[in-house]
């Protein structure tokens, strides 16, 4: 059974059939998924899914594109919503200084204040960080606790920083990217990690792996993406699966 680790289901590009594609989900051994919100809007879009859907649970956070979105009255709303029995995570949460949608000390400041959230709450967080390597390190070493465990999402930095994370104690999420011809770097840092540390993730409808590069992604993908790994690590697919699905149920519902 798999662990989807990372989906945006209340996307739109999934209004037209998005029923059909969970339940084709569960048909091909989708076992949980996390759904994991961006902006307010999300959040409520994300636990209405969770509420729909049994095999659903949710990650509630704002994305650092939409940080200019919270105020005080927001945050405090966001605190509450961390307490819905089916938020698992506080996330996506983190700095994305691609996009650059707002600025720097913004994102740092909202993503200090979720990571205190997450703390706080004995959540886990799921980290976005795209072109912000240094900062994202900064960041989350000043938060670092026993008490916070979490998820690199989207891992798109080299061997170096992802031992970082490691010896913090966080897990590293691996989606399509692996499954690219030119994505040498992540190839190394798949290597290079433990198994017991990665966490199988598609960001549908975003990064569909090959051989669906550029289509709209699903979680039914994931099967790629777990077999480029186990490629990489000359071990079996199904192990792959088999790990990783116990690396996420640890990470999100304490090993249940
Ligand atoms: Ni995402």
């Amino acid at each position: 059974m798999i662990f989807e680790s990372h989906a945006h289901y209340d996307d739109t590009a999934f209004d037209a059939d998005r029923e059909e594609i969970l339940n084709q989900c569960r048909e091909q051994g989708i076992e949980t998924i996390i759904n994991v919100s961006a902006s307010l809007d999300s959040v409520k879009s994300t636990l209405a899914l969770a509420e729909k859907y049994p095999f659903i649970y949710g990650a509630v956070g704002i994305h650092p594109d939409e940080t200019g979105e919270l105020s005080e009255e927001a945050f405090a709303w966001l605190c509450g919503q961390c307490r819905h029995p089916k938020a698992v995570a506080v996330g996506e949460i983190g700095l994305d200084y691609y996009w650059d949608k707002e600025k720097h000390e913004l994102q740092k400041y909202w993503f200090r204040r979720q990571m205190e959230l997450a703390k706080e709450l004995g959540l886990p967080i799921i980290v976005h960080s795209r072109e912000a390597a240094a900062d994202t390190l900064e960041a989350v070493r000043a938060a670092h606790s026993p008490k916070l465990r979490g998820v690199i999402h989207c891992f798109s930095y080299g061997p170096e920083l992802a031992g970082e994370y490691l010896d913090m104690g966080y897990y590293i999420g691996i989606g399509g990217v692996v499954t690219f011809k030119n994505a040498k770097k992540l190839k190394e840092v798949v290597k290079m990690l433990p198994l017991e540390r990665i966490l199988l993730e598609t960001d549908c409808p975003y990064l569909a792996p090959e051989p669906n590069r550029g289509k709209r992604n699903t979680s039914l993908n994931l099967p790629y993406i777990a077999e480029a790994i186990g490629q990489l690590k000359g071990i079996e697919t199904k192990e792959v699966i088999r790990v990783t699905n116990e690396n996420a149920k640890t990470l999100y519902f304490g090993g249940r």
